[in-house]
């Protein structure tokens, strides 16, 4: 990143990353790491990508923050699950940020790739109900998001990379069968 664009990015993110619930996901492990530094890779990575794609930066680095903004772990309550935490996350961000209603939905759309792995795949947590209507990204910052999330989780999770180079290419499969019509 350039000097320019890091001022930029902490200025944009200076008040989520100071605020005592925010810090609280220093607490809290996400792919072997905690889930502060987890999103704020997510923020810095989808951040550099709304400059490659002309895409909003503000809704970009402040969604990419809060993305994972949920409290514990995933298995610790039915709202953490694997596809309920973006709903969550969309909730705590709006409640302790007031964030837009398009940073709401990227937040919440982040983890359509596992939605569209769970249609395929119905026997992946079996008790989980996904829609692709309601988790597919609805702008440029969602996917964007959704991206970046994905591919900052293939470096976290070096054990699962095969798994997720999977998620990879049928994210990338739907992108093209979607954009295509
Ligand atoms: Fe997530
Ligand atoms: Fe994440």
């Amino acid at each position: 990143m350039t000097k320019n664009n890091k001022e930029e990015f902490e200025l944009l993110v200076s008040d989520i990353l100071d605020n005592e619930h925010f810090l609280e996901t220093k607490k809290d492990l996400h792919h072997g790491t905690s889930k502060y530094e987890h999103s704020l890779r997510v923020a810095k990575l989808s951040y550099k990508l709304s400059k490659i794609f002309k895409a909003d930066s503000l809704v970009c680095a402040r969604a990419g923050l809060l993305h994972d903004f949920f409290f514990g772990t995933r298995k610790e309550k039915p709202e953490n699950s694997y596809l309920r935490h973006p709903v969550t996350a969309a909730r705590n961000a709006q409640k302790y940020f007031n964030v837009t209603d398009n940073e709401a939905e990227a937040i919440k759309t982040h983890m359509f790739h596992q939605v569209v792995i769970k249609k395929l795949l119905p026997f992946i947590n079996p008790h989980e109900k996904a829609s692709i209507r309601e988790f597919k990204p609805k702008s440029k910052e969602g996917w964007i998001i959704c991206a970046s999330d994905l591919l900052v989780s293939i470096m976290e999770c070096e054990r699962f990379q095969f798994t997720y180079v999977a998620n990879v290419t049928l994210l990338l499969i739907f992108n093209i069968i979607l954009f295509k019509n």
